[in-house]
């Protein structure tokens, strides 16, 4: 699945985003990178058709995307929080996406079995949100997002709330993931380490109203260790930048 964002931009009473250009083919793994407040949440909403934009078109395989309308392609959301229902079990949390498939109850069990096993939660599958850890809340919101079998897989910071070791293992589970689906992934992380571990396609935000400042490949041709200090000193640049400008909103 293909996706283009072709000069997208987004005013509220500030203007947030200028105007963003980006592509992603089938299979790649795109991290977001930008300083806070320079609208990365807001892109990921309009690509996702959840809000519309002031300018631009987004695109998958050609299809535009029309914020609230239902669309052939699925998008698969995941959220900094992971919005489970606390009196639902996992299988049902993961089931419940399903329901408006039209799939037979059974079948949205086996379905969520499948799904919450690639996540790493086989054996987990009747306990309650509140009996298992954060890393394994996000991991069935991860399981539910991918349950619908998106075309597109959107994750916004999913891991902020993790320690440093549950985020490693989940940045690890993540890209295993990734390649035995082979979805195409938006995900944004304010964390470079994190989108240099994960990404193959790097999107460095400006200041708000932002515009694409740095469009990395991350295929290996710099070293890891330049690239995340180069990133530091871009988004450095850009969140003094984005001071100076003032609160805005
Ligand atoms: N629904 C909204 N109405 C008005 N302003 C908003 C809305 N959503 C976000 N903003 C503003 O847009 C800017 C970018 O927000 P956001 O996309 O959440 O940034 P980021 O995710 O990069 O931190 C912020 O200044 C925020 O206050
Ligand atoms: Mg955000």
């Amino acid at each position: 699945m293909k996706l283009e964002v072709a000069a997208v931009g987004k005013d509220y009473l500030i203007p947030v985003i200028d105007s963003v250009s980006f592509a992603a083919e089938a299979g790649d793994f795109v991290c977001l990178l930008g300083p806070n407040g320079c609208g990365k949440t807001t892109l990921l909403r309009i690509v996702g058709g959840i809000e519309p934009a002031t300018r631009g078109r987004v695109t998958l395989d050609g299809h535009a995307v029309i914020a609230d309308q239902r669309h052939v392609r699925k998008v698969g959301v995941v959220f900094q929080e992971d919005r489970l229902l606390p009196w639902m079990t996992l299988r049902d949390n993961v089931g419940l996406v399903l329901t408006p498939l039209g799939l037979a109850a059974a079948e949205r069990a086996a379905t969520a079995d499948r799904y919450l096993k690639l996540a790493g939660l086989g054996g987990f599958e009747d306990y309650y949100p509140g009996r298992v850890s954060g890393g394994m809340r996000q991991r069935a919101a991860i399981a539910r997002a991918l349950a619908i079998e998106p075309d597109l897989l959107l994750m916004d910071e999913p891991f902020g709330a993790l320690d440093a070791q549950n985020r490693r293992i989940m940045q690890t589970e993540v890209r295993r993931i990734w390649r035995q689906t082979g979805r195409t992934i938006v995900f944004v992380t304010h964390s470079i380490e994190e989108a240099v571990a994960i990404g193959t396609t790097l999107v460095m935000l400006s200041a708000r109203p932002s515009r694409v400042r740095e469009l990395i490949k991350n295929d290996g041709h710099v070293e890891r260790a330049k690239l995340v200090d180069d990133l530091n000193t871009m988004i450095m640049e850009e969140v003094e930048r984005q001071q100076g400008a003032g609160p805005g909103a």
